[in-house]
Order: C-alpha cells, then structure tokens, then sequence
C-alpha cells in the first residue's frame, strides 16, 4: 500500500505547468521556443504599489497578521466590491488569502462533503475540478459550445442540476477562453439558480478589469441581488496588478462561511504575506490608470492573435471580451498528420507537434474539458506573437 493519501490518486498535476516545464526543456537544449502557455501578464507590478510594499518593510510590517488579513485591506476590499460591483460588504464578510487560489480552496474545504456536486462549466480553469476532488467533492462538468463563444446556456446549468449540487463556480470573463458574460447571459444563470435554493454561486472575478471594446462586466450577486446570501464573489490582485507573484486574493460572502474558510486557513498557512497585503491595500486604493494603458496593449495583441488564427483553415477562434487569453478550435484539422508524421487526433497531438516541430507551447483544450482546442496566451510582446502565429500558419499549411 502507498504511503501517500488515497486522496492524491484523483488529483493531476497542472497540465500547463507541464507545458511550460516541456517549453523550458527545449529550450535549455537550444531549441527556440515562443511561450503562449503563461497565465499572467508580461507587465512588472506598477512603481506606486512596489514603494507601498517597501514602506511597509521600512515600517517594520513584517510580522503575522490576522490569519484572513488586516483590516485596512479588508476595508480596502469592501470599498472596491461598493465602488466597482456596487456590493456592501462588511469586513467581518471579507477574508484574503496567498492568492485567488488559496480563498476559491477554502471555500470547497469550508463546505464540501463526499458525494457534493459542483458545477464547473467547460472550458474551465484547470484547477477547478482538482480542488473539488481535493476538498472531496465531485466536479460536475457542463460543456459550453464554441458556437456559443464558450458561454453556459440557461438550459445547460438547468440540466446540470441535481439535488446534490452545492456549488455553481461562474468564471467570467474566462480562463481558457476569454469569455465575458453579458448582463442578460449571466441574469439568464442567475434566473435558474433562483428556482434551486439549494445551489451557491462561487463567482471568480479575477479577470474583471481585462476587458476590451467597451465589455461591461457584472457579477451574479450584483445582477441577481437575492443570490447575495448565497454567493461567494472571489477576486484577487494577481492579474489586473501585474501581481501574480505576490499571492493576494480574497473573497466575499456570507459571515459564516467567511468564518469557516479563517478556521481552515488559520490551521494551515496563516495570514498571507503581510508585506503584499500593504502592497495590496495600495493596488485597490491608488491609482487605476496603468489597467486602462495596458488594456490598449492587450486588445491589439488579442486583435492580432485572432486575424492571423482565423486566417489559417482549418482553425477558428471567436474573439473573446476579455482576459488575456484565445481558445480557438482545430475541428477542421483533426485526422491530419504533420509534416514531421504525427497524426493529429486529439488536440494534445496538435500541441505536442506544434511544440517539438515549431517550437511554439500552447495549452491543449483537453486540460481545460473541451476539446479539439488550444489555448493561446497573448500576455507576451507582439514581435513574439505575430512570429509564433506565423509558425502556427506554417505548420498547418503542411498538414496532409
Ligand atoms: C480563473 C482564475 N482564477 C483564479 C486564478 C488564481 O489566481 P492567483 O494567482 O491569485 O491564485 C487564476 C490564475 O491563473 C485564474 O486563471
């Protein structure tokens, strides 16, 4: 018998951690290798919040905190959820953890037991469906269609519904895909949810402020104001801050739950990094000027990505509302093979090829439960892009 827990059979490694370790092989032996696999901007986090984090070292903020986080973050979390999602929360609702990902972990810890559903609409974050697992869960996938730009339909989350259902996770606009909800697509979900009392809404709204042409985000507690007691509204720092390194998320929700996530996260890891949680308090209070600059930067290299993609037969790629990220379909290359001879008959094929015969890393749609797919991360210089969609366009054109 395996000395590990059972509990690890059912998890897999991150499939685009291993995308990014397999383009970083190829190029510590020479090869040239153009990155599309990252989750995170290419920008440095702006001067003003790096001089918050620094004044906080020279202040002498380097002890713990309350385990959820201090106060003046907490507060500066409830004015942003006021300002921008028009939200009242209390900071008694408000708990920060290292990272989004840490706040959406205790969240299904807090509140999974075996044989709970959650729903987890496809294409999906990979971590997602890992966490549930983790936190003894069963991860419930409900498949959007490309023809749909990715977005669940009313039908579909109906249909996914079942008297064991606990948790909805909303993810808009989306990793893979880019996808941004309306206000009427998302009042159309939050409309279902309403007829089965029975199912909360974890919204991660990591995403919320990369948005382009005007998108006007929402989320489901603003849009539905009677889900506000069941609705868990996530975000964090690390995307729209460039700060993906200093590992500050947050949640908020209803009191009792925001309690039970503090006990969890007081017997494991404590408070997250004092120092990034005054740096934290600055990125939601300062200035806000550098996201519309970067969004300039975003929409054209994400305008690029699109036309060169959808100039290639054989792909198409909806253009997406918002994130960093494209999620176009090879549908009409499967069955295919390489120049190099490897048949392309699953979207992991279409990647791995791409990779060892152009050096271009992408995502295969199967880590995130819809294929045949990949997912192009745009968060990278346009010299870089332009050149690795010409490689793509190169590739495809030699298939047979
Ligand atoms: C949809 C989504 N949610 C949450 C996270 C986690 O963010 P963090 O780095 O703050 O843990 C990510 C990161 O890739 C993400 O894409």
């Amino acid at each position: 018998m395996s000395f590990l827990a059972k509990s690890l059979a059912r998890v897999k490694p991150s499939p685009t951690i291993a995308v990014t370790t397999k383009a970083g092989e190829l190029k510590a032996a020479g090869k040239d290798v153009i990155g599309l696999g990252a989750g995170e901007p290419d920008f440095d986090t702006p001067d003003h919040i790096k001089a918050a984090a620094i004044a906080a070292i020279n202040a002498g903020k380097t002890k713990y905190t309350a385990p959820d986080g201090i106060v003046e973050l907490k507060q500066a979390i409830c004015d942003k959820l006021k300002r921008d999602n028009g939200l009242t929360y209390t900071t008694a609702q408000v708990s920060v953890g290292a990272g989004g990902k840490q706040t959406l972990y205790n969240a299904l810890m807090a509140t999974l037991n075996e044989g709970d559903e959650v729903i987890i609409p496809a294409p999906y974050w990979v971590s997602y469906p890992d966490m549930v697992l983790l936190a003894g869960g069963t991860p419930v996938t409900a498949p959007a269609k490309a023809e749909n730009d990715y977005k669940l339909t009313a039908d579909e989350l109906e249909a996914a519904i079942t008297p064991k259902t606990k948790w909805l996770i909303f993810n808009s606009p989306s990793n893979p895909t880019g996808a941004g909800y309306t206000r009427s697509e998302l009042k159309a979900l939050t409309d279902v949810l309403m007829k089965h009392p029975h199912v909360w809404v974890m919204s991660d709204d990591m995403y919320e402020f990369l948005a382009y042409d005007g998108f006007e985000f929402c989320t489901p507690a603003e849009v539905e104001p009677e889900l506000y007691e069941r609705t868990l509204t996530c975000n964090g720092v690390s995307k729209a801050y460039a700060m993906t390194g200093w590992r500050i998320g947050y949640a908020a929700g209803p009191v009792e739950l925001i309690s039970a996530m503090r006990k969890i996260q007081s017997q494991s890891t404590s408070n997250p990094c004092t120092i990034s949680q005054w740096a934290a308090v600055e990125a939601l209070n300062g200035t806000h000027d550098f996201v519309a600059t970067n969004n300039v930067i975003f929409k054209r290299r994400r305008d690029l990505v699109v036309k060169a993609l959808n100039a290639i037969e054989g792909i198409t790629c909806p253009t997406p509302e918002g994130a960093f990220y494209v999620y176009p379909s090879i549908a009409g290359l499967i069955g295919k093979t390489s120049e190099a001879g490897t048949l392309i008959d699953t979207d992991e094929a279409f990647a791995t090829a791409l990779l060892e015969e152009t050096g271009v890393a992408v995502v295969f749609g199967a880590a995130f439960g819809l294929s045949p797919c990949f997912r192009v991360s745009y968060a990278t210089s346009d010299e870089a892009l332009t050149e690795a969609c010409a490689r793509i366009q190169k590739f495809c054109a030699a298939l047979t």
